[in-house]
């Protein structure tokens, strides 16, 4: 009887060793691209879209149509990754909006989805996956 509490204890013990590992690394991957997206988002972005992503930029107000505001999760939630990913890599006329949204064709794909990962961040309701 003794042994076999022990033994179950073992395994509860691993398996939350394992699980702690998992949840921390998976954490430091996600916060790493959403500070590294952030970063690019305030040189590439924020002068038309604005730090906080609601587009309340001087530039913003003289465009027409006028950068999205981000923080609309309504409307940003409903967007698949792959045109997010589309929108910001080949720009605005990529997806049939406006060509004053420009390309970033410098970036790479990794930093492309940092991006996606800081644009995603500023939904309010939040975005979740599924
Ligand atoms: C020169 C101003 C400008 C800059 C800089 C800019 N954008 Fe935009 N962005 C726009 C405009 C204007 C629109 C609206 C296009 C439309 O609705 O036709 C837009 C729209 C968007 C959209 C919404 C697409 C959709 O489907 O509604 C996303 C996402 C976006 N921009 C991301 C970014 C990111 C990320 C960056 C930085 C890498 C960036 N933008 C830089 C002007 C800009």
């Amino acid at each position: 009887m003794q042994q076999r509490s022990t033994h179950w204890r073992l395994i509860l013990l691993s398996a939350l060793v394992v699980f702690v590992i998992m949840l921390h690394t998976g954490q430091i991957a996600l916060a790493g691209d959403q500070e590294a997206g952030a970063q690019l988002y305030q040189q590439r972005c924020a002068s038309c879209h604005g730090k906080d992503g609601k587009g309340n930029t001087p530039i913003a107000q003289a465009l027409n149509p006028k950068p999205r505001d981000h923080t609309e999760g309504a409307y940003m939630n409903a967007l698949s990754k792959d045109h997010l990913t589309k929108v910001i890599k080949n720009g605005g006329s990529a997806v049939g909006l406006s060509p004053l949204m420009p390309p970033q064709a410098d970036l790479n794909a990794e930093q492309i989805r940092q991006l996606v990962t800081f644009v995603r961040s500023l939904a309010v309701p939040a975005y979740k996956s599924n």
